[in-house]
């Protein structure tokens, strides 16, 4: 099958979170299946691009008062995979992907229309795919265009759509005069399609025309059909119930494996453990921390967004500030929770650091150096950084929601058995008992080590996960055997 991901990140090209990771990893695990995958990404200031060539040079995307011309450019790929960038520099020649500090930049809708109309006419001369794959908001206009102006293209009559959502909390939602701006038609502005609360929700869209949704674990793909994590959306996700399924995210092991990691000090196993205590003393100097110490390292590497729990910490900073532990924080976004952060490293220097910043290497370090990974999340439709932690041997604390409920056990004092501490209530109080409890478990090593062996035991590669995505699309293009009628 040929497949195309439609997505506006991609590990190596460009980042902010999962997203990046999985459409930069998905892809390998369906080519050493034998399918053969296009991923279309655009072409930000940050992407480096080796062996650039310029495959189709100009593709007129149609504006209400002019035409935007892009193009795509090719880059260096490997068997069975190739990557495509929509070049269009007054929209992607910028720092940031989607904002600055002070916001979201003002022309997003424009920038991922013409995005996505880039892509369905780059792929008539590309290749059209059995099934596009779309991903989140900034590629959902793909599937209402394929569905609504392009219905009548003979290229794409067999053409199947498969939608997965990373994330409800990003809708693209914009005021309604942006439909006559981006060539859409009023017909789209019902509350079946794209119309929600007076504005255009491009995800709503979406999953009115995919022919089947995704989202990144089981648990989220229930939690969203529910009001509290549907962001609006659970009624229309609830009729569509039949169609939607989740997929757990898998693990890139050659990115994320501390026997063959570039970033970090040491190599280290489940069998030969002595390189993580040099990971963790380089991990220290690297933060400012003294390195002689006995107490227990907490990580946290994440975007600093509502998404991720963090005012349970600014809950019981207090208490926290007393606990025998470390705490070394890598991440960037919302001002509130880098001041928090950067507050309670003032507060009890010498214990903490906090670093805002985006640094991969440090990521890395992190996820060999520390101890415990912490992921207190308000909700979380898969999560990855829990999933490399196993792998490392740092035992995750994590609340009990979405993809981090599917994927960490609880460790249990009598069988031995689990691989982590997993809280159920979003309150800083529950946070402080998880968080007790590792520390106790810590000052058994033999049981510690148990731990976290059980962790590093488990396999959350791609290939279990891929073999699920081949299902969907196999499904969706029994639908497309016949022709859609118009
Ligand atoms: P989300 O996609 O919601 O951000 P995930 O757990 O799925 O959460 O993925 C986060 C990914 O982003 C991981 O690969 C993590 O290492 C990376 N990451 C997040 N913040 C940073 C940062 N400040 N610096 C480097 N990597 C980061
Ligand atoms: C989103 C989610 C995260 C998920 C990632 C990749 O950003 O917040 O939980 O792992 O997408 O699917």
């Amino acid at each position: 099958m040929h497949i195309a991901f439609v997505a506006s990140e991609c590990v190596p090209f460009s980042k902010t979170g999962g997203l990046a990771d999985v459409v930069g990893a998905l892809p390998r695990a369906l080519a050493a299946a034998g399918h053969e995958i296009s991923v279309y990404i655009p072409r930000y200031r940050l992407t480096r691009i080796s062996e650039e060539r310029t495959v189709v040079q100009s593709i007129t995307v149609p504006f209400d008062d002019r035409y935007r011309f892009c193009s795509i450019l090719s880059g260096a790929g490997y068997p069975g995979v190739r990557f495509f960038f929509v070049d269009y520099p007054p929209f992607f020649d910028r720092d940031g992907l989607y904002g600055t500090a002070a916001g979201d930049f003002p022309d997003n809708a424009e920038r991922f229309a013409l995005f996505c109309r880039a892509v369905l006419e780059a792929s008539k001369i590309l290749g059209v795919p059995d099934i596009f794959h779309c991903h989140d908001w900034e590629s959902a206009l793909l599937p209402i265009l394929l569905r609504t102006q392009y219905v009548e293209d003979p290229a794409f009559l067999n053409t199947g759509l498969v939608f997965t959502i990373h994330n409800m909390g990003y809708q693209g939602l914009f005021p309604p005069e942006i439909l006559p701006l981006l060539m859409l038609p009023w017909d789209l502005f019902t509350i079946a399609k794209m119309e929600y609360f007076g504005n255009v929700n491009f995800l709503k869209g979406a999953l009115a025309y995919a022919d089947m949704v995704t989202t990144v674990s089981r648990k989220y793909a229930q939690e969203i059909q529910t009001s509290e994590f549907g962001f609006g959306l659970d009624g229309v996700l609830k009729e569509r119930a039949q169609t939607v399924t989740g997929i757990l995210n898998g693990v890139d092991y050659e990115e994320w494996n501390p026997e063959t990691d570039k970033y970090i000090a040491a190599h280290y196993s489940a069998n030969d453990l002595t390189g993580k205590q040099e990971c963790k003393r380089d991990l220290l100097a690297a933060a400012g921390l003294n390195a002689d110490t006995n107490f227990p390292v907490i990580g946290i590497v994440s975007r600093f967004a509502a998404q991720k729990g963090f005012d349970l910490i600014g809950q019981i900073v207090d208490r926290l500030a007393l606990e025998d532990i470390l705490l070394i924080v890598l991440g960037s976004g919302d001002k509130l929770y880098e001041e928090m952060f950067l507050r309670l490293a003032r507060r009890v220097p010498g214990k903490v650091s906090v670093r805002v910043a985006y640094d991969n290497a440090f990521a890395h370090k992190i996820e060999a150096g520390a101890d415990m990974f912490l992921m207190p999340s308000r909700y979380e439709p898969s999560g990855l950084s829990q999933l490399y932690s196993l792998k490392y041997g740092t035992v995750p604390i994590v609340r009990a929601t979405g993809g981090l409920d599917d994927t960490i056990d609880p460790w249990d004092p009598r069988t031995k058995k689990g691989t982590g501490f997993k809280f159920q209530e979003y309150t800083g109080e529950a946070l402080l008992r998880a968080i007790h409890q590792a520390t106790q478990l810590y000052r058994d090593q033999d049981s510690w080590q148990k731990l976290m062996r059980n962790g590093m035991a488990k396999d959350f590669s791609w290939r279990v996960s891929a073999r699920e995505y081949v299902r969907a699309y196999e499904r969706v293009r029994q639908l497309h055997a016949q022709p859609i009628l118009v």
